[in-house]
């Protein structure tokens, strides 16, 4: 295995300027050009993906989600959501949403990196226990995996691929 030097910094943004919403854009755009199952489906065009990071922003803003992101030498090209805002009964619990790496910082270890922020970050919060979901048998599943997150089992055709083909969904938690 060849093993690369991290070229990339990772922070938390509580506020979400229009430059890092279009970057963000950018990054949302070629995760689904490169065929993840992130809720978007092909075409993405442009105004579309920055709708979406205008909505998250909102979010970002009212606390009710914490964004963090990762930056190399050409700009954002990795994040990851905590949705902290919770039913009244499930105040310590958070959902772990669109980790997204571009595909030109992927393998090397960007993503493990950016759950160990979120964990940290969800801790911060109160919280002690998170939620995600990811596609069956994808690169992410094996991540969350590695990490040491518990499968509660696969929800067979939850959703679609970009390309409209079905995809299965594997529901994970972690205590943390
Ligand atoms: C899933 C995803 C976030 C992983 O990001 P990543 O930055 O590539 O993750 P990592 O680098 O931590 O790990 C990926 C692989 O690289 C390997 N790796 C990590 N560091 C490495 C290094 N320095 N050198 C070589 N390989 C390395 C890991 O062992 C892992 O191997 P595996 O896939 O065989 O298990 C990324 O593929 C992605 O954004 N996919 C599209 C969007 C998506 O599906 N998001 C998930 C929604 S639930």
């Amino acid at each position: 295995m060849t093993m690369t030097t991290p070229t990339w910094s990772l922070r938390r943004l509580h506020t979400v300027d229009a430059a890092q919403i279009g970057e963000l854009a950018g990054l949302l755009i070629d995760c689904v050009e490169g065929g993840a199952s992130v809720s978007f489906m092909l075409p993405l065009p442009l105004d579309r993906a920055v709708a979406f990071w205008r909505r998250v922003a909102q979010g970002v803003a009212a606390g009710e989600r914490a964004l963090l992101v990762a930056e190399d030498a050409q700009g954002l090209c990795g994040t990851v959501q905590l949705v902290l805002e919770q039913p009244d009964n499930q105040p310590h619990r958070a959902d772990l949403a669109k980790m997204l790496v571009h595909r030109r910082a992927r393998r090397q270890g960007l993503g493990a990196a950016l759950m160990r922020a979120a964990e940290a970050t969800a801790r911060e919060c109160g919280k002690t226990l998170l939620v995600l979901d990811a596609v069956t048998g994808g690169d992410a599943e094996r991540l969350y995996a590695r990490l040491g997150w518990t499968k509660v089992g696969v929800i067979p055709g939850y959703a679609l691929y970009p390309d409209g083909r079905p995809c299965d969904t594997t529901v994970f938690w972690k205590a943390i």
